[in-house]
């Protein structure tokens, strides 16, 4: 049986709380990070100066989804901050596999994500540049919406290519992820779970950790 990673996202914590909060989760494979500029997306989060504070206190590794405009300028500081994973988003960033090789000499493990209507096809020849292929299963910018069934195809095939190239390249899904859409995410070739509000709206984060990777697993 293969394992699966869950990593729960702190957008979904008590941000005045966060220490707490991470020790809650303390048996995650890793905790995600949601940084938002209100520019990529409508929101706006938190930057380096909070994700570095989280990184000296977290039990578990980082990590960082950057939704944020010019990926190309920010994202490197956060692999120089030691983040365990730095993941950008294509559509943020105008030369992918320079950054993916710059996040990667620097430290980070190379994540790139790709929003819902971002076809993967363009990026497949890029997967050996890359530790971890993000596909988004909702419109980032906001936790606590609905799975979208619409992404499953794109996850499919994206696990064809990479069991095709024979590289170790993870596929992660953010967005939706309950102990229902889990199985599904997870039959369709995700390996990575990041879930919010499924771990921090739960009573008891660390059982929900432990539920959704039971259900996650293959
Ligand atoms: C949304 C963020 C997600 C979010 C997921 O743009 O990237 O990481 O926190 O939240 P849930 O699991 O509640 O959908
Ligand atoms: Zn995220």
């Amino acid at each position: 049986m293969t394992q699966c990673c869950i990593n729960p996202s702190i957008l979904s914590a008590d941000f005045v709380n966060l220490e707490a909060e991470l020790q809650r989760i303390s048996n995650a494979d890793a905790v995600h990070v949601d940084v938002m500029d209100n520019h990529f997306v409508p929101n706006l989060t938190i930057g380096l100066p909070v994700v570095q504070r989280i990184q000296a206190v977290s039990p578990v590794p980082l990590d960082a989804h950057l939704m944020i405009a010019d990926a190309d300028r920010w994202a490197p500081g956060f692999a120089d901050a030691g983040l365990a994973s730095v993941t950008f988003h294509a559509e943020a960033s105008v030369a992918p596999i320079k950054l993916a090789r710059e996040l990667r000499s620097r430290g980070a493990k190379a994540g790139m994500a790709l929003r819902p209507a971002t076809a993967v096809e363009p990026y497949l020849d890029m997967l050996v540049e890359l530790d971890m292929l993000l596909i988004m299963t909702v419109e980032p910018g906001f936790g606590g919406q609905a799975f979208l069934d619409i992404t499953l195809p794109k996850i499919r095939r994206a696990r064809a290519a990479v069991e095709g190239s024979g590289l170790g390249v993870a596929i992660q899904v953010d967005g939706g992820i309950t102990e229902e859409t889990i199985a599904r995410a997870a039959e369709a070739g995700a390996n990575v779970f990041v879930a919010g509000s499924a771990v921090y709206g739960a009573e008891d984060p660390s059982a929900a950790i432990d539920l959704l990777r039971a259900k996650g697993s293959r």
